[in-house]
């Protein structure tokens, strides 16, 4: 299939099969989502891969979503709550040492991301961050279908339980949206049957000549 045909087969499923998404797939998942773009390049969240079945019984209890238990893998991706001096400092140090640059060439960028980034508020920064996860999510749910695996976007799901069952306060980070990864279940889904529904493509966009 090319892209626009993996983008019309996927859909948000709603009922999974047995069958698991394998290590080497879940890994491409993984690289593909760690190349999505972030502003500034600086990555402000974390992805975590939830592959226990127990976990996965005990974040899914009292959600809608049956798949968070019943999907092959969860990814959960997770926005850091504060941005501070040291994951800019981290970050200048990280691509100095990946470019093979002295840490003073890159002071001018250190300044304009210290200036830029600390002088607002953590709520703002939270936000900030939390948008350069979505960015992840769609960059995986893209990378699933050009796999052909079936994905499910989730923002129904308690972020405080989530939070605290993967310990992510103390790694200063909150949880913003998850993404379900494994194989339809063709007979039990009759979302798999569904036309896609989108506007039409001059509703969508319009272009400024
Ligand atoms: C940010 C986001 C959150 C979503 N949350 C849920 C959810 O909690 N449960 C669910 O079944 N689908 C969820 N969806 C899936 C949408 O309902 C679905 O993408 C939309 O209806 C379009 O259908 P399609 O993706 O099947 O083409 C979510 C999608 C996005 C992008």
């Amino acid at each position: 299939m090319n892209l626009i045909e993996s983008l019309n087969w996927r859909y948000a499923t709603k009922k999974y099969s047995d069958r698991k998404v394998s290590a080497d797939d879940l890994n491409k998942i993984i690289a593909a989502t760690n190349l999505s773009a972030s502003s500034a390049g600086l990555q402000p969240y974390r992805l975590f891969i939830v592959e226990n079945q127990e976990l996965r019984n005990k974040l899914g209890e009292g959600s809608f979503n049956g798949q968070i238990a019943d999907s092959s893998h969860l990814l959960v991706f997770a926005a850091f709550e504060k941005i501070t001096e040291e994951h800019i400092e981290t970050y200048i140090n990280h691509i100095a040492s990946e470019r093979g640059l002295p840490v003073e060439a890159l002071a001018d960028f250190k300044a304009a991301l210290v200036n830029g980034i600390l002088n607002r508020t953590d709520e703002v920064n939270f936000t900030w961050a939390a948008r350069q996860a979505y960015i992840g999510l769609g960059t995986a749910l893209i990378a699933a279908a050009d796999l052909q695996i079936d994905s499910t976007p989730m923002e129904g799901f308690d972020a405080d339980k989530f939070d605290e069952l993967l310990n992510l306060k103390e790694k200063g980070l909150k949880s913003v949206v998850t993404l379900a990864l494994g194989y339809r279940d063709e007979e039990q889904d009759m979302y798999a049957k569904f036309k896609k529904v989108r506007l039409a493509k001059d509703d969508f966009a319009s272009v400024i000549s």
